[in-house]
């Protein structure tokens, strides 16, 4: 037997997962770039239902209408929460306008499928958890990373026990991100935590659980063009011995052949090692990697089972995917709104050790 030969043997359990009625209907707001790159792709792989999209570009909105045949490219929101068929609204759209769709979309019945950050202050994202219980709709948001290959790997070997005890996980990146790409982003003043290590933060959570103190730092590198951090090093304090890290670096002045992206974590009796394909080529990416070792299974041998899929886009259907199956079975969803708020005490936790340089306690936020 090749014990490498899988996943099928070892049977890590990290696709995504659907519902058994696919027919749920959604509409998109927003046409954006992440929308054409994950958000649809991933649910044409899924055979989801799209009943229509809508932006303030309309020509935007139709131009990925045709592309994806979609039916339905509605003038305003409030026309596309109007229509019967849709069940989940799914948003792509700066957070700074989340507060206010949720609102309106929750108070038409419809389920929330909302993008990270859930907002960009915590009062923004517990408006949109009330929003969301107000109304008996439910909510989850976008964080995808935790839908990886490799981190939804991780987490199951880490449950399993594979790993024994945990010890310290750590999420490191040096890479170069042309943030001019996305023009919005490079006038917001919070920019590296509250856009890309939100995913990291989430990740390393799904798999070690929550931390009780963050200390963190965020700087800039000399003559970027973005007003936010482009530099970070978050450091985690989990209940008694164990640590998280993450370092974060995307001002990597060598070629592609220098980056790296890489996660670990480790415990008394194991440890898994990995990369994280989706950024040594963005946005195409490649095959996340996974080793690791257990001495519970062998003392001495490092699995290294080929994980199948990326987190662009794959990952998309296991966010969209987690939020149909609790409709279906009348469940929270794993991402959902409230649970993200934890998420978010982490990044506002962050940004308040940055600004007052101290640990700072995760109760501390929203306090
Ligand atoms: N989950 C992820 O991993 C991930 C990755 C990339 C981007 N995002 C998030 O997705 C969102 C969109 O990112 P993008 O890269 O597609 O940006 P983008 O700039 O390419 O697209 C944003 C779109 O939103 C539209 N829009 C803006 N305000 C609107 C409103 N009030 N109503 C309807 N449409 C509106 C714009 O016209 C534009 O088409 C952002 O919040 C971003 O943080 C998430």
């Amino acid at each position: 037997m090749d014990v490498n030969n899988q996943a099928g043997w070892l049977d890590l359990d990290y696709k995504p997962k659907l519902p058994k009625d696919l027919s749920c209907g959604i509409g998109i707001v927003g046409a954006g770039a992440i929308v054409q790159a994950c958000h649809l792709p991933a649910y044409r792989m899924g055979g989801l239902n799209i009943i229509g999209i809508y932006d303030v570009d309309r020509d935007k909105a139709e131009a990925i209408a045709r592309q994806f045949g979609i039916p339905h490219v509605f003038d305003t929101v409030e026309r596309m929460l109007e229509h019967p068929d849709i069940t989940i609204i799914d948003i792509a759209i700066p957070a700074k306008f989340q507060p206010s769709i949720v609102e309106k979309a929750a108070a038409a019945g419809k389920n929330v499928l909302c993008q990270k950050p859930l907002g960009e202050s915590y009062e923004d994202a517990l408006h949109i958890v009330k929003s969301c219980e107000r109304f008996r709709v439910k909510g989850a948001v976008n964080q995808q990373m935790r839908w990886s290959p490799g981190i939804r790997a991780s987490r199951t070997i880490t449950e399993r026990g594979w790993i024994g005890m945990p010890t310290q996980a750590s999420i490191q990146v040096n890479i170069f991100t042309d943030w001019s790409q996305w023009p919005w982003i490079t006038q917001i003043e919070r920019l590296e935590l509250m856009y890309h290590s939100i995913h990291y933060m989430d990740s390393i959570r799904s798999v070690f659980g929550t931390p009780e103190y963050i200390y963190a730092d965020g700087s800039k590198f000399p003559g970027q063009v973005s007003r936010g951090e482009t530099r970070s090093m978050i450091f985690m304090k989990f209940p008694g011995e164990c640590r998280g890290l993450i370092h974060d670096n995307h001002n990597n002045i060598a070629g592609q052949d220098d980056w790296y992206a890489t996660f670990r974590f480790e415990g008394t009796e194991g440890i898994i090692k990995g990369t994280n394909g989706a950024l040594y080529n963005y946005p195409d990416g490649r095959e996340d990697t996974l080793q690791f070792l257990s001495q519970r299974i062998d003392p001495g041998y490092w699995f290294s089972p080929k994980l199948e899929g990326r987190w662009f886009p794959h990952a998309f259907l296991g966010t969209m995917g987690e939020l149909m199956r609790a409709i279906e079975e009348g469940r929270e969803a794993e991402n959902s709104v409230q649970d993200n708020l934890l998420t978010l005490q982490m990044l506002f936790a962050s940004y308040r050790s940055i600004e007052e340089n101290r640990p700072v306690r995760l109760d501390e936020i929203g306090s």
